[in-house]
C-alpha cells in the first residue's frame, strides 16, 4: 500500500482513533506504553505519533518531535501535547525519507506503526540513522505471533486489515528491525506474543 493510501485512511479514522483505542489503552497499552518510555530522555523523535497516545507516558524533561504522514492525526497529537502543557514539536512527513540530520536524536519511540510503513526496513533504517551512536530506539509493536493457528489466522485476516487500517496483522517486526542494522538489547513479548516492547541501539 502506498503512502498517498495511508494518509486517506488515518484523514477518515483520525476523529474515531482515540475511542476505538480506549479500551485497549486502559487494559494493557498505556502500561506498556509507560514502561518502555520510562528509559525515554533528552531530544526525543516518536515516528508515526498519530493522535498522540503515547505522549502522556514519557517521563518529564523529555522534549518531543512528533512526525506522521498524516496532518489530521497530527492535529490531535498537537491538541494532546497541549493539554499535557508538554514540549511538542509536530512534523508532517514520511517515515521512511525522515527530514532530520543523522545523530540528531537521543530518543527514537514508535508505536503500533510498523505494521503500517509501506516499507518497514526502510523506516527502521531511518531511525537508526536519526539517532545519535549512545542512544535508544523504543518500539511497541503487534507482530504475527508463533503459533501455528494464530499466525494463520492473522494471516488470514491481514488483507481486511490493510484495506480497513493500512495495519498488516501479520509482520516479523522483529526480523524487520534488525534487517534495518539495529541491535535488539531488550524484546518484551506480552499478550501471548501479539505484542511486542523492543530495545534497540543504532549500530
Ligand atoms: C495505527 S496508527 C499508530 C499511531 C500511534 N503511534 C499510536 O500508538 O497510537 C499508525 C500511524 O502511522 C502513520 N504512518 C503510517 N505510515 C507512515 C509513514 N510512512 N510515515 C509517517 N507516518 C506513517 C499513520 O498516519 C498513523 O498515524
Amino acid at each position: 500500500m502506498e503512502l498517498r493510501e495511508i494518509r486517506r485512511i488515518y484523514a477518515e479514522s483520525a476523529v474515531s482513533y482515540d475511542r476505538l483505542m480506549r479500551l485497549q489503552e486502559r487494559v494493557l497499552m498505556g502500561k506498556l506504553r509507560w514502561r518502555l518510555l520510562r528509559n525515554a530522555r533528552g531530544h526525543v523523535l516518536e515516528v508515526a505519533v498519530g493522535t498522540g497516545l503515547s505522549l502522556e507516558h514519557y517521563p518529564p524533561g523529555c522534549d518531543i518531535v512528533g512526525l506522521d504522514a498524516s496532518p489530521e492525526m497530527l492535529r490531535l497529537a498537537v491538541e494532546q501535547a497541549n493539554s499535557l502543557q508538554q514540549p511538542f514539536t509536530p512534523v508532517v512527513g514520511d517515515a521512511e525519507r525522515l527530514p532530520f540530520p543523522d545523530s540528531s536524536f537521543d530518543t527514537v519511540v514508535s508505536m503500533l506503526a510498523g505494521c503500517t510503513f509501506p516499507d518497514p526496513v526502510a523506516a527502521f533504517g531511518e531511525m537508526r540513522r536519526v539517532c545519535r551512536a549512545d542512544g535508544t530506539i523504543l518500539l511497541l509493536e503487534h507482530v504475527r505471533v508463533n503459533k501455528p493457528v494464530i499466525g494463520k489466522l492473522q494471516d488470514l485476516i491481514t488483507p481486511y486489515s490493510v484495506r480497513r487500517h493500512g495495519c498488516h496483522q501479520n509482520r516479523n517486526t522483529a526480523t524487520h528491525v534488525a534487517a534495518a542494522g539495529l541491535r535488539i538489547t531488550a524484546a518484551r513479548p506480552s499478550l501471548g506474543g501479539y505484542l511486542l516492547s523492543i530495545e534497540a541501539q543504532p549500530a
